[in-house]
C-alpha cells in the first residue's frame, strides 16, 4: 500500500488516512509508556500482539451486537478502522479495586466491587488525564447527558463481553479502559467502541496464580511485558505465526 498521510502520532499508535473517506489505518508502535510518559521502553513485538489482541476483542464485540470502529486487519501492525469523532474521556471500568482507585479510595489491591464501577477521565496528557464527575462532562460540553447514558451502556455490555472470554481463558478482568466515538449519519450521531482492546489498556490478572499478564508488568517492573501478552495471546488462540516470542515448535515422541 503507498504511504499514507500521517493524521495523528499517539504514545502508543499513529493514525494514517485510510483508503476511503470515512476510514483510517491505525499502527501499532512497540513504545510502552506508563505514567504518562514518564517511564518509556521499547517492547519488541508489542505492537504486532495488540494489533492481533485489539482485532480478537474488536470482532468479538461486532459477533455481539456491540458497535466498533474495526473494519479489517491489513498486516502485523496496521487495521483499517472507522474513523470517529473520538470523545475527549477515557472509560473506565472497575471489577476489582486496582491501580489509581487503591490510592484514590485507600482499596486494598483486588477487593471486589459491589458492582462494576464506570469512572470518566478527562483526555489531557498535560493535566495527566484527570478523573471528572458527570457533571464537568455535562456543564463542559464534552458529551451530552444521553451521550453520557449511552456510553456507560455500552462500557458495561463491553464488560461483560471481555469479563466472559477473559474467564474462559483462566484470567480476571480486573478493570479496563475504553474509548467512544461518535460517527455521524446525517444530522444524528451514534457512539461506537474506538482506539483498541488490549493489554495496554486492561488489567489482567491469571485467575489461579494472580500473575499479572498486563501493563502493569511494565509499570512496576515485574518481568517481561512480551511473555505477558504472549501469554494471553496464546490462551486466546491470537498469536501470529512469526512474533519473535512466540513459543518455538517442540519435537514430540
Ligand atoms: P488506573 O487504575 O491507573 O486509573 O487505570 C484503570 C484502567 O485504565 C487500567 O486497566 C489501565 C487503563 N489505563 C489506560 O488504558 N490508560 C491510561 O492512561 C491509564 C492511566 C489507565
Ligand atoms: N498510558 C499512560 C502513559 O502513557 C499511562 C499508563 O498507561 O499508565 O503514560
Amino acid at each position: 500500500m503507498a504511504r499514507r498521510k500521517k493524521i495523528y502520532e499517539g504514545k502508543a499508535k499513529i493514525m494514517y488516512e485510510g483508503p476511503e473517506p470515512g476510514t483510517m489505518v491505525q499502527y501499532f508502535k512497540d513504545d510502552a509508556t506508563a505514567f504518562n510518559a514518564e517511564k518509556r521502553a521499547v517492547i519488541e513485538g508489542k505492537g504486532v500482539l495488540n494489533n492481533r489482541l485489539s482485532e480478537f476483542f474488536m470482532t468479538g464485540l461486532t459477533q455481539v451486537g456491540i458497535p466498533n470502529h474495526f473494519i479489517k486487519r491489513l498486516n502485523m501492525r496496521e487495521q483499517l478502522i472507522r474513523s470517529v469523532e473520538i470523545i475527549p474521556l477515557e472509560v473506565i471500568v472497575r471489577n476489582f479495586a486496582a491501580g489509581s482507585i487503591c490510592k484514590r479510595l485507600g482499596m486494598a489491591e483486588g477487593t471486589p466491587m459491589p458492582r462494576p464501577i464506570v469512572e470518566f477521565c478527562y483526555k489531557d496528557d498535560a493535566l495527566g488525564d484527570p478523573l471528572v464527575a458527570e457533571e464537568h462532562i455535562i456543564a463542559f460540553g464534552w458529551a451530552s447527558q444521553q451521550d453520557l447514558d449511552d456510553m456507560i451502556a455500552l462500557a458495561l455490555r463491553v464488560n461483560d463481553f471481555l469479563s466472559g472470554v477473559m474467564l474462559a481463558v483462566g484470567i480476571k478482568l480486573v478493570d479496563f479502559k475504553i474509548e467512544i466515538g461518535r460517527v455521524w449519519e446525517n444530522d444524528f450521531h451514534r457512539l461506537i467502541v474506538a482506539d483498541e482492546i488490549s493489554p495496554d489498556s486492561c488489567r489482567l490478572w491469571d485467575i489461579e496464580t494472580g500473575r499479572k499478564l498486563d501493563k502493569d508488568v511494565f509499570r512496576r517492573d515485574l518481568g517481561s511485558l512480551a511473555d505477558a501478552y504472549t501469554e494471553v495471546a496464546r490462551r486466546l488462540g491470537v498469536l501470529p505465526t512469526n512474533v519473535t516470542h512466540a513459543p518455538k515448535p517442540t519435537l514430540i515422541n
